[in-house]
């Protein structure tokens, strides 16, 4: 068994979807990030942090990271038990309900967090000093549990970006016991700029949203367009990216949730970017540049463009972001 009694574990932010991609494609931003600690000792839930925490539960049943450790520590049911007892502390960097994988990071924290503190695997884990693919997709049905409690549904496109970090694409289990499919595709240098509304979208209302069916000509121009969308993001193709970001699938059924949209859109496009998206089920849009500068100039203009319809936005830029990591195991 692992005799460790402590694990600090460092997770990035995530976009999901990226226009097309819905539920498939998701990216790793280099920031920010939420940090999960946990002890083996007695103690409570703690949730804390720069942003609006206070509708992240603190019941373990409930907190996506504490399911997430707890199906971590599957197969040891004593484990399990005894971590309903474990110092748990959350925090959190990433926006609540803002759309760039705060829930997700926040259960690949747990998870990995229960794999390294579980034994004998999470010994050798720490000993390898890296994951091989079984440990991931251990990692990654656990997170996956634990998304799901807070999402209401178990997607991965969040979940294997903040795990490995880079581009990933996804093919969530389509039974809670199926093995996740996940691979890391090649992805230009590109900069990101992110722009967040201050409004919480939760993921689980827009999901509500979406329609069961969709005709087929919108499942197949997503199809299309993710496959080039692919092939954008690899050779660092601006124009091509411009040509196939709009998402058919989910964005319509869920605009009206983002009055701002159209008008933040316009901005970005007016000042150079390829398209905006919604990041995830939203309210932060995305844009993907060649430079520093371009990344800046549109996320200012494009929080702008936000701001002037009354709703508060902040922005930022960013490079692709690396996986998990273990900061701290004693
Ligand atoms: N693909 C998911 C959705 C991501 O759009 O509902 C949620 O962050």
């Amino acid at each position: 068994m692992s005799t460790a009694t402590y694990a600090r574990v460092r997770v990035n932010a995530t976009s999901a979807n990226i226009g097309p991609g819905f539920d498939v494609l998701g990216l790793c931003l280099d920031s920010p990030a939420d940090v999960i600690e946990v002890t083996t000792d007695p103690g409570e839930v703690e949730v804390r942090g720069r942003v609006a925490t206070s509708t992240i539960p603190r019941e373990r049943r409930a907190n996506c990271a504490t399911v997430a450790l707890a199906a971590a520590l599957k197969g040891d049911p004593k484990r399990v038990e005894d971590s309903l007892r474990w110092g748990v502390r959350l925090t959190k960097g990433i926006p609540v309900a803002g759309g760039l994988g705060g829930s997700a990071a926040s259960a690949v924290g747990g998870a990995l967090a229960g794999w390294a503190l579980r034994g004998p695997e999470g010994g050798r884990l720490h000993a390898c000093r890296q994951r091989d693919a079984v440990a991931n997709d251990q990692i990654l049905t656990a997170a996956l549990v634990g998304e799901a409690v807070a999402a209401g549904a178990a997607h991965l496109d969040n979940v294997a970006p903040a795990l490995l970090g880079g581009l990933v694409a996804v093919a969530s289990p389509r039974v809670p016991q199926g093995p996740p499919v996940v691979a890391r595709l090649p992805i230009a240098p590109w900069w990101l700029a992110t722009v967040t509304p201050l409004q919480q979208v939760s993921t689980a209302h827009a999901r509500v949203l979406l329609p069961k069916t969709v005709p087929l000509v919108d499942s197949v121009a997503a199809t299309a367009r993710s496959v080039l969308l692919t092939h954008a993001l690899a050779c660092g193709d601006s124009r091509l990216l411009s040509e196939v970001l709009e998402d058919p699938l989910a964005t319509p059924a869920r605009s009206h949730l983002f009055p701002w949209l159209a008008v933040a859109q316009a901005a970005a496009v007016e000042a150079g970017a390829p398209a905006l998206v919604i990041s995830g089920s939203g309210p932060t849009v995305v844009a993907l540049l060649q430079t520093r500068a371009h990344a800046r100039s549109v996320a200012r203009q494009t929080a702008a463009a936000i701001v002037s319809t009354g709703v508060d936005a902040t922005s930022s830029i960013h490079r692709v972001g690396g996986g998990a990591r273990i900061e701290a195991f004693e």
